[in-house]
């Protein structure tokens, strides 16, 4: 991809997370809901720090794009996007505790429990990870009862202990019993894999894709779900602190189990733009209509952020 058309996506990107912001913000507010008794100000505060930061919104982006492909209802998705949002800032703000990656900076800000308290990080995870299947659940999304049924399934699956929980526990036991090549890529095809292909087929499921389009979405999800791990750990070997909002320089010193410290960086670049290329041919079916999620996957391999 030529640098203007990284630019013209990077600002595409950006357009969206600012709309996936203002929906997340909205969410987030001390009115309370038929059934809830309070939300306690420091818990909804610490919440609001993991979530209202500035992340890339990525994964939300895919639930978009993916159900633009079926011309789903866009609202209906958004909400979707949001749900699966506040699941990811769950794990980043559990995986910088103490207890796991011990973290203090995330998205150029103190981590939750740097910026409140250990217990009340925990508690704001807890409450995000409750509140994701509220949000799909809640009326106010509009959606048939089997196709929000289809997403509750899939994402407790995406995100349960066969999925980014598991992944993580396996990331964090690989730091001491040194995983093979196999048991790198299944990691991480659990602790960051499930999420985004979630996010792809998600927006087929909101869409009411075919069984075969939806598997396709998944597919992709799953190619550029280990992308985005592979770069992830890349740039923690070669980007810093500043450009990334998080501790640079880590995962090396953790002992982390990654393909980058198995194979080393030029291997891992070449993986990627394999990677991408896989991705893009998932996509034929779906012909020109597809390439934003085309450079979506090109995002994903060569980001700098
Ligand atoms: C970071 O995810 C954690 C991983 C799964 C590697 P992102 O890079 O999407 O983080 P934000 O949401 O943009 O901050
Ligand atoms: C995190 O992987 C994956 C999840 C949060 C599920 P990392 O530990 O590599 O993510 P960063 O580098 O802290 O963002
Ligand atoms: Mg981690
Ligand atoms: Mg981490
Ligand atoms: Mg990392």
């Amino acid at each position: 991809m030529e640098h203007a058309d990284t630019q013209i996506f990077e600002a595409i990107l950006a357009g969206r997370a600012a709309s996936v912001e203002r929906t997340l913000d909205a969410l987030l507010r001390p009115a309370l809901q038929d059934g809830e008794i309070a939300r306690p100000e420091g818990l909804l505060a610490a919440i609001r720090h993991g979530v209202l930061n500035g992340g890339k919104r990525l994964r939300p982006f895919l639930v978009l794009e993916s159900a633009a492909l079926f011309e789903a209802d866009g609202e209906a998705a958004m909400r979707v996007a949001a749900a699966l949002e506040c699941i990811h800032c769950y794990s980043l703000i559990h995986d910088d505790l103490p207890a796991m990656d011990d973290d203090d900076l995330r998205r150029g800000q103190p981590t939750v429990h740097r910026a409140f308290d250990e217990a009340t990080a925990i508690l704001a995870g807890d409450s995000l990870l409750t509140y994701a299947f509220d949000i799909i659940a809640d009326d106010a999304t509009d959606l048939a009862a089997d196709r929000k049924t289809a997403l509750i399934l899939r994402l407790a699956r995406a995100a349960g202990m066969g999925g980014m929980a598991g992944g993580q526990a396996l990331d964090l036991l690989a730091e001491r019993e040194k995983p093979d090549e196999t048991g790198i890529v299944t990691l991480q095809a659990m602790k960051t894999g499930a999420l985004i292909r979630f996010a792809c087929e998600a927006g087929a499921i909101v869409g009411g894709a075919t069984p075969a389009q939806r598997e396709t979405l998944a597919e992709f999800g799953s190619a550029i779900g280990l992308a985005f791990q592979l770069a992830d750990d890349l740039l923690d070997a070669t980007s810093d602190t500043q450009a990334l909002g998080k501790g640079a320089g880590k995962d090396a010193a953790a002992g982390k189990a990654t393909l980058v410290g198995l194979h080393g960086i030029d291997w891992t670049r070449r993986q990627l733009a394999g990677l991408v290329d896989q991705a893009s041919d998932l996509l034929t079916p779906f012909g020109a209509r597809a390439d934003i999620l085309r450079e979506a996957s090109r995002f994903v391999a060569t980001r700098s952020f």
